[in-house]
C-alpha cells in the first residue's frame, strides 16, 4: 500500500509539496514537515508543541479523548491492579514484563546500588534546613555525575544501563536524606532486604535506636503511587531529559534536568499546590469564590491539579488515585476534612460551563498529595515523590533515545520578532 501523503500548496506561487504522514501502531497520524523547511523555506510554528511529535517512541501511550493510558501496551488499570512499582520501571525500560528470575535479579541489582557514597552525604550540609527538597534533589543528583565519571559514558552500553539502575536505586535514599537533613535528623542506610517502598519509608521514618515496623498499607499504597507516575510520554519534563541528552549530557545531567522542569507548578509541582490551594479554601463556603477566580482571566489562580494537555475526558490516573484515597483514610483512620474538600470542589467545578466548555478534570495531581499527606510525607515532599518514580520513564526514554540510529541534536528555530539590523551606537550618543 502506498504511503499517504498530505498535500500542501503556496498560495502566492502555487508550488506544491507532498507531506508523508506517517502511522504508528495506535493513535493520531503524524506529518512529517521536513519539507516545509527544505522545499519552501519555512519553519513550523507551534508553541508549546501542541501539535508537534518531537520523536518516535515505543514505551507509552495516551488517547485524551478517550482516557488511554498504555505502558509497552499495557494498561495502566493492570499495572496498577497487580504490579509492582519496579515491576514497572523494568517493564518501560526493557521492554517486556520481567519473569520471576528476571524481577528477582533487576531487584537485587537496584537494591546493591541503592547507597551513597558518604561524600555525598556531606553535600547536605552546605544547604541550609529550610532549603525545599527539589532544589537539593536537582544539586545532589546533578552531583551523581562527579562520582560516576569512569562509568558514564553515554556510547558504552553497559555504561548506559547501570547509570539508569543507579539513578533509580539511589533517587528514594537522596530523597529521604533531604528530608531528613531538613529535621535535623541522622540519615539512614538503605536496606537491600526489604522492597523499594518498604525501604523507602524506613530512611524516611525511622527513629535511631528504635525498631521500624513498616506499615505494610503504607508500602502498598506508596507503591501504587509510583506507578501511576512511573511515565507518560513526552511531557515536560520527559521532554526536557531529551533535550539534554540530545546534546550528548551525562545521564546523572540530563535526569537533575528534567527534576528542574518536573518542579514547575504548571507539571509536577502541581501535588503540592494543590493541597496549599485546599488549605486556602478552607471549607467549602469557599469554593464558589475560589471558582470565579480560577475563571477570571484577569486573575493568574488557576484551580491546580485541574486540566491536562493531553487528557480531554478524564486522566486514567486521577479515577485510580481518588477510589484508592477512599481505601487509604479508612484503612489508616485519617480523616482528612480536605479529601471532602477535594470531592466537592471536583463536583462543582465539573458542573461548572467553564469547566465543561474546555475539557478540564482532575489530573493525576489532584488527588496524590491526599495519600501523601496521610502516609505522613510532608507537602514540600511531594513533588520529589514524583520525581522518585518518574525517574523510571526517564530513563526508559534516555536509554531508547541512546538507541537510536541518527539520532541529533535537539534544536529548534524561532521566528524573530526583534528590531531588526541596524548601527552600533556610542555610548556618549544614546
Ligand atoms: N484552572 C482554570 N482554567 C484552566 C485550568 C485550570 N487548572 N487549566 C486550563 N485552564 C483554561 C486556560 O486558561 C485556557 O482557557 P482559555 O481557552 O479561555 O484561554 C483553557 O483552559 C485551555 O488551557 P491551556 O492553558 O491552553 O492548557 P495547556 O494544555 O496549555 O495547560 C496545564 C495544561 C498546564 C496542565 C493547565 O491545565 C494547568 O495549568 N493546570 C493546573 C496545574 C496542574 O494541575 N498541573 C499538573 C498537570 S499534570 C502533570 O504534570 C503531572
Amino acid at each position: 500500500m502506498s504511503q499517504d501523503t498530505l498535500t500542501v500548496t503556496h498560495s502566492r506561487t502555487g508550488m506544491t509539496a507532498e507531506l508523508p504522514i506517517l502511522e504508528g501502531t495506535l493513535g493520531q497520524p503524524t506529518v512529517d514537515i521536513n519539507a516545509f523547511n527544505s522545499k519552501f523555506g519555512y519553519f513550523s510554528y507551534d508553541p508549546g508543541f501542541v501539535s508537534t511529535a518531537s520523536c518516535k517512541s515505543e514505551i507509552t501511550y495516551i488517547d485524551g479523548d478517550a482516557g488511554i493510558l498504555l505502558h509497552r501496551g499495557y494498561p495502566i488499570e493492570q499495572l496498577a491492579e497487580r504490579g509492582t512499582f519496579l515491576e514497572t520501571a523494568y517493564l518501560l525500560i526493557n521492554g517486556e514484563l520481567p519473569t520471576k528470575h528476571e524481577l528477582d535479579a533487576f531487584m537485587h541489582e537496584v537494591g546493591g546500588e541503592s547507597m551513597i557514597h558518604e561524600a555525598l552525604r556531606h553535600f547536605f550540609s552546605g544547604f541550609h534546613y529550610d532549603a525545599h527538597p527539589m532544589a537539593m534533589m536537582v544539586g545532589v543528583v546533578g552531583s551523581l555525575s562527579a562520582f560516576y565519571h569512569n562509568q558514564i559514558d553515554i556510547n558504552r552500553r553497559d555504561d548506559r544501563r547501570i547509570s539508569a539502575i543507579r539513578l533509580l536505586a539511589k533517587m528514594p535514599t537522596i530523597a529521604a536524606a533531604c528530608y531528613r537533613h531538613s529535621i535535623g535528623m541522622p540519615f539512614v542506610y538503605p536496606r537491600a532486604d526489604r522492597s523499594y517502598c518498604e525501604n523507602f519509608l524506613n530512611m524516611m521514618f525511622s527513629v535511631p535506636g528504635q525498631n521500624y515496623p513498616v506499615d505494610p498499607i503504607a508500602a502498598k499504597v506508596l507503591n501504587l503511587l509510583f506507578i501511576l507516575h512511573a511515565d507518560h510520554e513526552q511531557n515536560a519534563s520527559t521532554s526536557t531529559v531529551r533535550l539534554a541528552s540530545s546534546t550528548g549530557a551525562n545521564p546523572y545531567a540530563c535526569i537533575a534536568a528534567g527534576i528542574a522542569a518536573l518542579w514547575g507548578p504548571a507539571h509536577g509541582g502541581a501535588n503540592e499546590a494543590v493541597i496549599k490551594m485546599l488549605t486556602e479554601i478552607g471549607d467549602s463556603s469557599q469554593i464558589p469564590k475560589f471558582i470565579a477566580k480560577a475563571k477570571d482571566k484577569n486573575d493568574p489562580f488557576k484551580l491546580m491539579g485541574f486540566g491536562h494537555r493531553v487528557y480531554k475526558n478524564f486522566d486514567p490516573r486521577a479515577t485510580i488515585i481518588r477510589k484508592a484515597c477512599y481505601a487509604v483514610l479508612e484503612k489508616l483512620d485519617f480523616n482528612d476534612p480536605l479529601f471532602n474538600l477535594a470531592l466537592e470542589l471536583e463536583e462543582i467545578a465539573l458542573k461548572d460551563e467553564y469547566f465543561i466548555e474546555r475539557k478540564l478534570y482532575p489530573n493525576v495531581d489532584f488527588y496524590s498529595g491526599i495519600i501523601y499527606k496521610a502516609l505522613g510525607i510532608p507537602v514540600e515532599m511531594f513533588t520529589v515523590m514524583f520525581a522518585i518514580a518518574r525517574t523510571a520513564g526517564w530513563t526508559a526514554h534516555w536509554l531508547e533515545m541512546k538507541d537510536e540510529p541518527n539520532q541529533r541534536i535537539a534544536r529548534p528555530r524561532q521566528l524573530y520578532v526583534g528590531v531588526p539590523q541596524r548601527e552600533y551606537v556610542s555610548i556618549e550618543k544614546r
